[in-house]
């Protein structure tokens, strides 16, 4: 099995010295939502677990997370015990933000600045720059074709770091510059408070910004590290849903190119969506616009055809899903056949060779190996041998309006078309349902049940309506 990481992907043991304060107090007003912009989703996750998840992956002293906007709704969406929370009343600058946590990291920390909405970050990156801030501070820049937007690097003539301008308040001239704050920082817990003490809120913005301290820092004579990233994708903040679209199509055809690598077929990279993990075997097919969403096992030789969604399912080699499937929290053997269009809810678990055609609803319920149910059915709640076969438009009436009850069928079983099963019931091995039966009984073994009004043929009827001639 490969596995596909989605971040996090630097391990390493505490850092007794390191502590991360993320930054996630802003409004977001450009996403024009209710939400705030942090708890949009990014694959899936809110763009702020994202950040917490790299942050974790350093193995920090502490975690620090500023909120405001929205604090209750941010608070109670990534609460963990390894965070702890500082309150930003008003949102006066990322300067400002820092210093509402600062006071809580202790004085000979390392302080490593995240914001929370730039999701992306390699746990790499991160490393190479809190190597590069071992005696003082550093800022992790990137070079943009397209640097609108972000706060410019300026470099002395020496070409080193002299201050950070922001978009709002650069000359024409500095915005030509395509060297950029990614908003990254490390620094000494104590420098940094000292630095950001003096910084002030006379820009085109009225705010406390963050790249302010480390121009305090330069006018002190105390040295700025750079580190480049060439990387636009994690570098990237996001500010307004085209800027997450986007993003979100970066990070998927990442995923989608590190499956192929590793010998996936997937047929189109503009078009699937992993929004959590995925494992796949060798040889694994992948059609158009199949999301997978939580954590999804794919066995060798599984084809997953166009349309389809996984959520947190297991499924056994050579095993063929066709197109519009709609399957969460099922395990599925090997060399089974599923849909076109099937709905396998969660509790489904389906032996080797089962078939699950089209507009079949399965929930909380054991197809053993080599059973069907290739049409029109509801199945809930029920407990299927081998090589049984439930007809079409037969349902499980698992539900009397108040309690869930169980149906028991054996190996060998043929169900009519048009069945209704009354739970509780059981149908035992080889037995026989004619069509359009509903059961209410058990049917014992080798036995046919014929629970349906017998026809009649009336003759010389005269249809409603028609006169007799
Ligand atoms: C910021 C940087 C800019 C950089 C860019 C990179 C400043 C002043 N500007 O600009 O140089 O190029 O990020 O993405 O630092 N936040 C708070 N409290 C506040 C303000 C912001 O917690 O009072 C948080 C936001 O929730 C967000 C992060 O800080 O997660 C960045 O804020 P945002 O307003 O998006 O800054 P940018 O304008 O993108
Ligand atoms: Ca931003």
């Amino acid at each position: 099995m490969m596995q596909l990481a989605l971040e996090g992907d630097v391990v390493s043991s505490e850092d007794p010295k390191l502590e991360i304060i993320v930054l996630a107090a802003g409004q977001g007003s450009r996403m024009r939502s209710h939400k705030p912009k942090v708890l949009h989703r990014l694959a899936g996750k809110p763009l702020l677990e994202h950040v917490l998840d790299t942050a974790r992956a350093l193995s920090p002293a502490a975690i620090h997370v500023v909120v405001g906007h929205g604090a209750e709704a941010v608070q109670a969406a990534v609460s963990a015990t390894d965070l702890s929370f500082h309150q930003q009343t008003e949102q006066l600058g990322t300067g400002h933000a820092v210093s509402c946590a600062l006071p809580s990291c202790h004085p000979d920390a390392r302080v490593l600045v995240l914001f929370g909405d730039v999701p992306l970050m390699s746990g790499e990156t991160l490393a190479r720059l809190i190597e590069r801030a071992a005696d003082g501070p550093a800022l992790l820049a990137a070079q943009l074709s397209e640097p609108a937007g972000y706060g410019r690097v300026l470099r002395d003539a020496a070409g080193n770091f002299a201050a950070v301008v922001e978009h709002a308040d650069a000359s024409a001239e500095q915005r030509t510059i395509k060297e950029v704050n990614t908003g990254v920082l490390v620094a000494p817990a104590e420098l940094l408070g000292t630095l950001l003490a003096e910084v002030n809120n006379n820009n085109a913005q009225g705010e406390y910004y963050l790249p302010d301290a480390l121009t305090q820092a330069v006018q002190r004579n105390i040295p700025v590290q750079l580190v480049v990233t060439g990387d636009a994708v994690e570098i990237t903040g996001v500010n307004d849903r085209a800027q997450l679209q986007s993003l979100e199509r970066a990070f998927q055809t990442r995923l989608a190119d590190g499956l192929m690598a590793d010998g996936v077929g997937v047929v189109d990279r503009l078009r699937i969506d992993i929004r959590g993990e995925l494992q796949c075997g060798r040889d694994v097919e992948i059609d158009v616009n199949a999301v997978f969403e939580g954590q999804v096992v794919l066995g060798d030789g599984v084809k997953v055809g166009p349309n389809c969604l996984l959520k947190d399912a297991v499924v056994g080699p050579d095993t063929d899903i066709q197109a519009f499937c709609h399957i969460e929290g099922a395990a599925i053997g090997a060399g089974c056949r599923i849909g076109p269009y099937a709905r396998l809810r969660p509790g489904t678990d389906l032996g080797a060779a089962a078939r699950v055609g089209n507009f079949v609803e399965t929930k909380n319920s054991v197809l053993g190996p080599g059973s069907k149910a290739n049409h029109l059915a509801y199945i809930g709640d029920a407990e299927i041998g081998a090589d049984s076969n439930v007809g079409a438009g037969t349902i499980t009436c698992n539900y009397d309006g108040v309690d869930k009850h169980p149906t028991r069928i054996g190996d060998g079983v043929f169900v009519g078309s048009n069945s209704t099963l009354v739970a509780p019931v059981t149908l035992s091995d080889h037995s026989f349902v004619a069509a359009g039966s509903v059961v209410t009984e058990d049917v014992p073994e080798d036995q046919l049940a014929l629970g349906r009004a017998r026809q009649r043929n009336v003759s010389g009827w005269t249809p409603p309506g028609r006169k007799e001639d």
